[in-house]
């Protein structure tokens, strides 16, 4: 069959090319994000490949489907950039990568934490320039601290079992009560009753109508006042905004990004030579205690591997009986 491969990076062309050797599928890589612009380079192809920030709405549906299109393989877990009822409706099938080394993600997760807490950003920029003063530097122990993990998932709980090797008393949020989260210790409460507890929040939950802005200016009322908020999970978890009146108001004593609301036009491409026109994100950058990194929780030589091995064989099973087990 042949693939088109949206969004593409070398480490794209690595990885999928070797989970490729055995197949005979033809993989074309554009660097191209999917949108209403791009979409018609699929022309002629049975399948594409597209990432988190690849738009698949209406408009590239249709494109897609009247260029020939019957396959999409997201090469991610996520999949809130795809109208999937409309996809289906018009008879495209799609796969996803539901689970890759949950222990990327929440490893990284807790670099941000750490990071974040003892301030390792500031003190690298320091120590470079030959300046070993302390102050500003000052964070808290993690042992006894409590830490509030949102969507339990795969990712959450190995989140959760690094917290607890750390000594935090865990509180989670999620309608699924995972048996290895309670096996921890942790206790299952409601958003609302972790929020004035909490010492550390991490969110680990999909982003869907109902978790947009979860953090919002009304939960931001009732937080306890210099609380660490670390966010993997998709950008539009938070509304940045209100976070950044509570970075300024002090409520938030500190707050890591791996995802962004408006990331796809920034993230993953290089636009240091560039005046960045996002006001929001550019406000982010100038808190000494906002850390912010670019989509890179998943970015581990194991989490690759196992994405490009399960996409083509998403893609193999979806084209010899229409049946896949990670269908969407
Ligand atoms: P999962 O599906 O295993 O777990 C998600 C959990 O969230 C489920 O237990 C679900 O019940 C829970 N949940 C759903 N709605 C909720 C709500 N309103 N409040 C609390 N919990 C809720 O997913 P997994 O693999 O753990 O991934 C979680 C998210 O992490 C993904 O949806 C994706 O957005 C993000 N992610 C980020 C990556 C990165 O590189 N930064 C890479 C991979 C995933």
């Amino acid at each position: 069959m042949k693939i088109l491969v949206f969004s593409s990076k070398s480490y794209d062309e690595q990885f999928l090319n070797a989970s490729n050797q055995n197949s005979q599928h033809q993989l074309t890589f554009v660097p191209a994000q999917l949108d209403e612009t791009t979409a018609a380079l699929a022309k002629d192809h049975d399948a594409v490949c597209i990432f988190v920030n690849d738009r698949m709405n209406r408009e590239v549906i249709d494109i897609l489907v009247a260029n020939g299109v019957k396959y999409v393989a997201l090469r991610c877990a996520g999949f809130n950039q795809v109208d999937v009822a409309y996809a289906k409706e018009c008879r495209l099938q799609l796969a996803r990568v539901p689970a890759y080394s949950p222990h990327a993600v929440a490893e990284h997760a807790v670099g941000l934490l750490l990071a974040l807490n003892r301030h390792l950003h500031k003190a690298y920029n320091r120590v470079r320039e030959g300046n070993f003063e302390l102050s500003g530097l000052m964070g808290f122990d993690l042992v006894g601290k409590t830490v509030t993990i949102v969507g339990t998932g795969r990712i959450g709980a190995v989140f959760a079992k690094i917290m607890h090797g750390f000594g935090c008393r865990l509180l989670a949020v999620d309608d699924y009560q995972h048996p290895d989260v309670r096996a921890l210790g942790a206790t299952y409460v409601s958003l609302n009753d972790a929020l004035p507890q909490s010492d550390v929040i991490s969110l680990h939950c999909p982003l869907t109508d109902a978790t947009r802005h979860l953090i919002n200016s009304e939960t931001l009322a009732v937080l306890k006042k210099g609380v660490l908020i670390v966010n993997t999970g998709r950008g539009a978890l938070v509304d940045t905004r209100a976070l950044i009146e509570g970075l300024k108001s002090s409520v938030i004593g500190g707050l890591a990004l791996d995802v962004y609301e408006e990331e796809e036009k920034l993230f993953f491409s290089d636009h240091s030579h560039e005046i960045i026109g996002d006001d929001v994100f550019m406000r982010l950058t100038t808190f000494p205690n906002v850390l912010i990194t670019g989509h890179q929780a998943f970015f581990t030589n194991e989490a690759l591997t196992q994405i490009a091995e399960v996409t083509m064989g998403n893609l193999a099973s979806m084209e010899s009986d229409g049946e896949c087990a990670n269908a969407l």
